[in-house]
């Protein structure tokens, strides 16, 4: 059985873009019986940039509401909030001391995230080291992350590797599962999705703030009465996304067949989101609206959690003299 690893960063309530290229697969993923799945909230990672502490939860809950409204089943698998298991900040200690400083140093995420904010601390700087201690605490297999957390899984694997040498079968390295087939969603604009471009689908809106968004999709001015190209149409792409086939030919077909509005397009599109996600909008809002069966489900996983961190923390302490 292969422990499969990885951490969501809560920086709000997951998109469409988080949901289809990330959220939904990892599920897929998670289903497979010869599987383990550790899925962590990192709001650890959060603090390096968050300071208001209703945000730091509402972020969790929020992202925690996103993953079990899409079904993640956590009686298999492990859900968990990294801050529930505090056995990763010593962990985190032992592998600051040997993360080398050059290498954090060329990491481009950091140099990335210090270049956007005047708060360039300490955390900001050793983020691949708590990541690390993250992933190895739980002796992982397998950890898979979008192409740009590569680097810091080499640096995970070289901290490792490091202590290994010197402590001989203290750690697993793990394996970085990275797929390159993963889907690119298109925002509202056209661009990326991403909550940093200001151009998101949040599904779990309400009815009115969700049509309000998808009514703001950027279409060009082709007036009505004229054939549209619907692969040049950002409401389209999203539509196809989303749609079976067959669906998506007959939306095809109006496009080209002129005297169709894009005003019409997108209350199809909102039609089909509300009619897709319906059970996991009423999911969702569920869960927000009775909080305390998110927590009993993050105190049910940290407590599964912290079972192996002890373990494993216990063999690293021994092994380095503790
Ligand atoms: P954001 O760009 O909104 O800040 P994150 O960087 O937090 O999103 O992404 C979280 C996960 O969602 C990552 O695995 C990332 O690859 C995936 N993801 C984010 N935006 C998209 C998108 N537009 N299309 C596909 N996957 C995405
Ligand atoms: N840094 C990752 C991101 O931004 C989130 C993360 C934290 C993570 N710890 C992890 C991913 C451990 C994989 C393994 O997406």
């Amino acid at each position: 059985m292969a422990r499969i690893l990885t951490g969501i960063q809560s920086t709000g309530t997951p998109h469409l873009g988080n949901l289809l290229g990330a959220i939904i697969p990892a599920i897929e993923l998670s289903r497979d019986p010869k599987n383990e799945s550790f899925f962590f909230i990192a709001d650890l990672h959060s603090f390096t940039t968050i300071r208001d502490p209703k945000l730091i939860r509402e972020n969790t809950y929020a992202t925690a509401a996103a993953w079990l409204s899409f079904g993640f089943d956590t009686e298999k698998n492990l859900f968990y909030r990294q801050s529930d298991v505090s056995e990763v900040c010593e962990l985190n200690w032992y592998l600051n001391c040997f993360a080398p400083f050059n290498r954090l140093k060329l990491a481009h995420s950091f140099k990335e995230k210090s270049d956007r904010t005047n708060d360039v601390n300490a955390g900001l700087f050793t983020y691949p080291v708590l990541m690390a201690a993250d992933i190895l605490l739980y002796d992982a297999n397998i950890v898979p992350v979008g192409k740009d957390q590569l680097q810091h899984l080499e640096i995970t694997r070289d901290i490792a590797s490091r202590i290994n040498h010197i402590y001989p079968g203290t750690l697993i390295l793990p394996e970085v599962k990275v797929d390159e087939n993963v889907m690119l969603i298109p925002g509202t604009d056209g661009q990326k999705m991403s909550k940093s471009y200001n151009n998101i689908i949040d599904i779990f809106l309400s009815e009115k703030k969700l049509r309000k968004q998808i009514m703001g999709i950027k279409t060009d001015s082709i007036p009505i009465e004229k054939p549209k190209n619907p692969d040049r149409c950002n409401v389209f792409k999203i539509y196809k996304l989303l749609s079976s086939k067959e669906q998506s030919e007959k939306l095809k077909a109006k496009y080209i067949g002129g005297n169709f509005g894009y005003g019409e397009a997108k209350k199809e599109l909102f039609n089909l989101v509300c009619k897709k996600y319906k059970n996991e909008r009423e999911k969702y809002n569920y869960f927000i609206e009775n909080k305390e069966i998110l927590d009993l489900e993050l105190s049910k996983g940290a407590k599964k959690a912290r079972k192996i961190a002890i373990q494993v923390l216990s063999r690293v302490r021994s092994n380095i003299g503790y």
